[in-house]
């Protein structure tokens, strides 16, 4: 089977730039679930979807019109690489993935993903629904306030306005619906790694999840 190796963890703690940087390095797939659900959630809002209209979001999830070439995600013929990392796009991904109709619309796509030479999943539950045969999972965290600094120098980054006040009330809010949500709730696969990488840098995260897949 091919090789897949499942990083999940809170939002902001990193996991994206550690699962990509593995992927590069072992020369593999990269899945960035979460782009997902921002891209329902932008398309939600350009059309105005009601965002408690399960059924229509659904629709909009099972027929995203989504590419992804090399970093760059495209919705139709639209780059949306930047508009996607949003914080109004992150809160409504967050508020949207909590319906189960909308998950199990992705389900397909996210499994699509798995071809040769193998597969990097970065998400909430690539390790606990959508990949429980992976062959390495990583759950991946850091504190709230380092969380915080690394998601308001991504958004300064990107051009974005930041507010480390509002920062730490959003992640907060963001960690309570990940983890308290009915379907596929943010937690650590059975046999996952903990991974605590508050004090780490991104090369030390990645050559820890390198050394736990080459064992
Ligand atoms: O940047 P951040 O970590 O907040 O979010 P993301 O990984 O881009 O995902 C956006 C939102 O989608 C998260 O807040 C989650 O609620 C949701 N998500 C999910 O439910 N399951 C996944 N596998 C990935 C993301």
């Amino acid at each position: 089977p091919i090789p897949v190796i499942a990083i999940d963890g809170p939002t902001a703690s990193g996991k994206g730039t550690v699962a990509q940087r593995v992927a590069e390095q072992l020369g593999f797939h990269y899945l960035d679930s979460g782009a997902l659900y921002r891209l329902t959630a932008l398309s939600a809002l350009r059309h105005e979807v009601p965002l408690n209209d399960e059924h229509a979001l659904s629709k909009l999830a099972e027929k995203l019109p989504c590419r992804f070439t090399g970093d760059q995600v495209w919705l139709a013929n639209e780059n949306v690489t930047n508009a996607i990392r949003a914080e109004e796009v992150g809160n409504t991904a967050s508020k949207i993935a909590a319906l189960p109709y909308v998950r199990r619309a992705l389900v397909g796509l996210q499994l699509g993903f798995r071809q040769a030479p193998g597969l990097v999943a970065d998400g909430r539950d690539m390790g606990t629904v959508i990949f429980p045969n992976a062959s390495l999972k990583v759950f991946l965290t850091a504190s709230v306030e380092a969380r915080a600094e690394r998601r308001y120098k991504q958004l300064i980054g990107k051009g974005f306005a930041a507010n480390m006040a509002n920062l730490l009330k959003d992640l907060r809010e963001r960690d309570e619906r990940d983890s308290q949500r009915a379907v596929a709730p943010l937690k650590p696969a059975e046999g996952a790694h903990i991974l605590e990488t508050s004090r780490m840098t991104a090369d030390e995260a990645v050559e820890q999840v390198l050394k736990w897949y080459a064992a």
